[in-house]
């Protein structure tokens, strides 16, 4: 070894000892000829100083610059009365050093490791094994392995094995298009990169392994935020013989018994976890992953207006809509370009406008306000809870707009407001999730969650009356507005997922191309069984107080899905693409 001791674990207890240390230079300073330099590696920070009998050592220290890797041999002593330094665990002593090798020099930086700057996402992203050196982007990276490492040892110790599944398969659809790969062996073949392991878990159950999970990297061609990338890693599980209720204890045990583990700084919001049907989410919350954080929650006012001589609202209600509030509070005297900035916020989410009511101290005023009655505004009041020196937002629209806009407005009063401690953990079950989505672009039904979950058996019978009505048996875990996980109980019996492969619109051929395998496995004895996977990049995002996942992978792809630091994807070789068969047309300019 280049050390026998590692620089932020030398402390009190070393003075007097012959230490090696091995390390990068964080910082140097020189104090009346004398240079005094910060010492990294991965443990922390030491301070060494040259000894004045090695100018040898005094010279090598002097010319060295940040981020050269030295080494160190040296004694550990007390630092001189009032040199202590307090902020830093090695802040009582210091390294004395007696000889120093220059194991490695470092061009000018691209940015500095040792101060956190705002540095272009691009360039840290280019230079990301120097970015990583960065304590912050070290304490990401450890706290992700202590997440993996905890989710890893309860499992185990839960009778789980972990298996390992092919990253070279065939497309299992989560809705995201396949990243395909080409085989040379096959011409005109593709194998697809997993959109995550779901046919192969739900195959390991029919193999017999009962309870299974795995740190499984997905991959998804999709349209990239902060909290997607095209590759990302699930701690993906299943289990045979279990109800929903079996998947859901296994998960909310693991996560509660690991918070105080990797992060006894967080709480949970509640023990249980709260659950809420997705209707519940969606009309209180105006999200299937509501930040329960924070009240504000969405109230529907529409039987208080049903005589309204207000237009907007009246054809609303004629039209089936709702009329939908929330109360924010302290905002009454918003500006009129306040109030229009928030109109136009509620016009992007698809809403037609946004009526206002402010309660303010000279009394109601607002956009909404020459429709809306006093008899009407004390109604609002009494149902509302809403009092002097609130703002009311209405939005009168079809339910899901009203839903989805006032949903988004909540959330932009929960920044702009503050109204959350980050250090909470709201994890909750959101339930009772509807089987099929209807695609207005394609005309057709779309699995909510994917095509294996198992409807409600007692909604079977609606299949053909009535898709839309139909609940299935899957599951979200949510946290603080995010999808931490999703899962279901699965179909087990092929009559049913060969009915639902047809209700999806899928051809005979191609469910007999794409799942013939798996339909064949039903047919051998396949167990009940369900599953769940938890996404490790968002859960150890909030649990780092990150504010997109890129921060807590080590090699991120940028928002354009590319790698900017080995600059991929990058073209192929004429060899290579022939050996694949493949000639490349480009688009058009
Ligand atoms: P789903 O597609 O909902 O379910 O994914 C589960 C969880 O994975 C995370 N996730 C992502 N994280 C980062 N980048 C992405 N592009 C991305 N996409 C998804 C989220 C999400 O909740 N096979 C099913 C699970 C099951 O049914 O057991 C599945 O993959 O945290
Ligand atoms: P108008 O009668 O169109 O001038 O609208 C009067 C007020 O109602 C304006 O503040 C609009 O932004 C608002 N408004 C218009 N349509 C809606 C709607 N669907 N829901 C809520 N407010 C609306």
């Amino acid at each position: 070894m280049y050390k026998d001791h590692n620089c932020g674990e030398l402390n009190a207890k070393n003075i007097g000892q012959k230490v090696v240390l091995a390390g990068w230079v964080h910082r140097q300073r020189d104090h009346g000829g004398v240079t005094f330099i910060d010492l990294r590696d991965r443990s922390g920070i030491i301070q060494v100083v040259a000894n004045p009998s090695h100018p040898e050592v005094a010279e090598i220290l002097h010319d060295a610059r940040m981020e050269w890797v030295l080494q160190i041999t040296g004694e550990v002593r007390h630092r001189p009365a009032g040199a202590e330094n307090p902020n830093l665990p090695t802040g009582e002593i210091e390294v004395d050093a007696t000889a120093c090798e220059v194991l490695n020099q470092a061009k000018p930086l691209p940015f500095l490791i040792n101060k956190d700057e705002d540095t272009d996402e691009n360039v840290r992203l280019k230079y990301r094994y120097l970015d990583l050196r960065r304590e912050r982007m070290q304490r990401n990276l450890m706290l992700r392995h202590k997440v993996i490492k905890f989710m890893r040892d309860y499992l185990d110790a839960h009778g789980f094995i972990e298996v390992e599944t092919p990253m070279l398969f065939k497309t299992t659809p989560e809705g995201a298009r396949d990243y395909l790969v080409p085989s040379r062996v096959h011409p005109g073949c593709f194998y697809a990169l997993p959109q995550s392991p779901q046919q192969l878990k739900q195959l390991l159950q029919v193999a017999g392994v009962e309870r299974y999970f795995q740190i499984a990297r997905c991959f998804r061609d999709e349209d990239l935020r902060g909290d997607r990338q095209p590759e990302f890693t699930q701690l993906d599980i299943e289990m045979s013989f279990v109800e929903r209720d079996d998947v859901l204890a296994i998960v909310e045990e693991l996560f509660t018994a690991m918070l105080p583990v990797v992060t006894p700084q967080k709480h949970l919001l509640a023990s249980p976890w709260p659950r809420l049907t997705y209707t519940d989410a969606v009309n209180r919350f105006g999200s299937d992953k509501p930040d329960l954080r924070f009240g504000m929650e969405l109230i529907d006012v529409s039987d208080l207006f049903a005589k309204s001589s207000f237009m907007v609202f009246q054809n609303t209600l004629k039209a089936n809509g709702v009329i939908k509030c929330i109360i924010v509070p302290g905002c009454a005297e918003y500006t009129r370009k306040e109030v229009d900035e928030l109109t136009s916020f509620a016009k992007d989410q698809g809403a037609k406008g946004l009526a206002t009511l402010a309660l303010t101290s000279e009394g109601v005023k607002g956009t909404a306000q020459k429709f809306i009655t006093p008899e009407e505004v004390s109604a609002l009041e009494a149902r509302s809870g809403a009092k002097e020196g609130d703002l009311i937002l209405f939005v009168a629209d079809t339910r899901v707009i009203a839903n989805k806009t006032l949903g988004q407005l909540r959330l932009l009063f929960r920044d702009r407001l503050n109204l959350v401690d980050k250090d909470v953990m709201a994890f909750a079950w959101v339930l009772d999730f509807p089987m099929f989505e209807w695609n207005e672009e394609d005309q057709k039904w779309d699995a909510a969650h994917h095509p294996f979950t198992q409807p409600k058996m007692e909604d079977l019978p609606k299949f053909d009356t009535d898709p839309a009505a139909i609940l299935s048996d899957a599951y979200d875990m949510v946290c603080n507005g995010y999808e931490m996980a999703s899962g279901s109980i699965r179909i087990h019996r092929r009559d049913i997922q060969l009915k639902i492969f047809q209700l999806l619109g899928l051809k005979d051929e191609d469910i007999q191309a794409k799942f013939g395998h798996i339909l064949e496995a039903f047919e051998y004895g396949a167990p009940p069984h369900g599953g769940i996977a938890p996404g490790i990049d968002r859960l150890v995002m909030l649990l780092a107080d990150e504010p997109n996942i890129r921060e807590v992978i080590a090699f991120p792809k940028n928002q354009a899905a590319r790698d900017l630091m080995a600059n991929a994807p990058s073209e192929a070789t004429e060899k290579q693409l022939k050996e694949l068969h493949i000639r490349v047309e480009m688009p058009e300019e």
